[in-house]
């Protein structure tokens, strides 16, 4: 085998294998409270049956919530990674259903204002979780700081989620705001959280299309509703997730029906298909090499 062919074959292993695929969703909310890290935790666990690889990053990172809502006590977490160089393999550890989880830190307040060099850092060593993940989640504090920016603008997809109340939805429509000013292209999707009625979430979404529409001239579109469901407090109380607490309940089948739909949404392309895309993309980094 000559050398370019070697360099070649490299090359398109270490595409198989990362292959460039994995998709970086943001979820946020602007207002907090709305149920953020709820849909970030169900919604893995649901993807992750349906045969993802799903690694959560909690980026609230001076208010480490994932662990705590899934009764996990990780040894190390973001801190370890920003001040200690650590590598991301070290901190990262394993949560119900097979999802894999990044550790914020609680109560470190210097960590929720990095310089320009460790968000790099941060986010070149997130990219290094391509390897062994198809989709990461993104869960990021409430608000609109320039951290929840950076993630927002480096991910893929954003899920905005919103609940009824008026300050929510004003909340939501500012975050639409301010990212558009960046990226006027970059896809936003809504989950309507805690309605008590199909008739409810269509309002809501609707409201904030609208406004979208008029004043960013911009579409957003609709992933989904999920239901006020009191079996959600129960699991926060018992530190579990309610997809795996209380698997027959509604708001566990509307998290089931958001995964179906999201992956349908992303149109999937698992890295082992070897579709048109990937090997396009592979072929034209061959054609670099010669
Ligand atoms: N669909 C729902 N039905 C009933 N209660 C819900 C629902 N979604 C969220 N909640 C309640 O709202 C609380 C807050 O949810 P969560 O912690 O996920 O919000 P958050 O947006 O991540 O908050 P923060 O902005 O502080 O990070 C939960 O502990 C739960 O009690
Ligand atoms: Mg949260």
């Amino acid at each position: 085998m000559d050398q370019a062919e070697t360099l070649r074959k490299l090359k398109s292993e270490r595409l198989k294998k990362n292959n460039g695929l994995m998709k970086k969703i943001a979820i946020t909310s602007g207002k907090g409270g709305v149920g953020k890290t709820n849909v970030v935790i169900n919604l893995a666990i649901a993807l992750q049956r349906r045969k993802k690889r799903i690694t959560i990053f909690d980026a609230d990172l001076g208010l480490a919530n994932i662990d705590i809502l899934l009764g996990l006590a990780p040894k190390y977490n973001i801190v370890n990674l920003i001040s200690d160089d650590f590598p991301i393999e070290k901190i990262l550890i394993e949560g119900p259903g097979g999802i894999k989880i990044i550790p914020a830190s609680s109560g470190i307040q210097e960590i929720t204002n990095l310089d320009p060099y460790q968000e790099e850092k941060l986010l070149s060593e997130l990219s290094k979780v391509a390897e062994f993940t198809d989709i990461l989640l993104i869960d990021t504090a409430a608000g609109i700081s320039n951290l929840v920016l950076s993630f927002l603008l480096s991910s893929e997809e954003i899920i905005l989620v919103t609940n009824s109340e008026p300050t929510s939805i004003v909340d939501a429509y500012a975050v639409v705001k301010v990212v558009s000013k960046y990226d006027l292209e970059k896809p936003i999707s809504v989950i309507v959280n805690s309605v008590r009625s199909e008739e409810e979430g269509k309002t809501v979404f609707n409201q904030l299309r609208t406004t979208v529409d008029r004043f960013l001239g911009r579409e957003i579109s609709l992933l989904g509703f999920l239901p006020y469901d009191k079996v959600v407090l129960e699991a926060v109380k018992t530190q579990k997730a309610v997809v795996e607490a209380f698997p027959e309940s509604e708001i566990s089948r509307a998290f089931s029906n958001l995964s179906r739909i999201l992956l349908n949404k992303l149109s999937w392309v698992t890295p082992d298909e070897g579709n048109n895309e990937s090997w396009k993309k592979m072929l034209s980094l061959s054609e670099n090499e010669k």
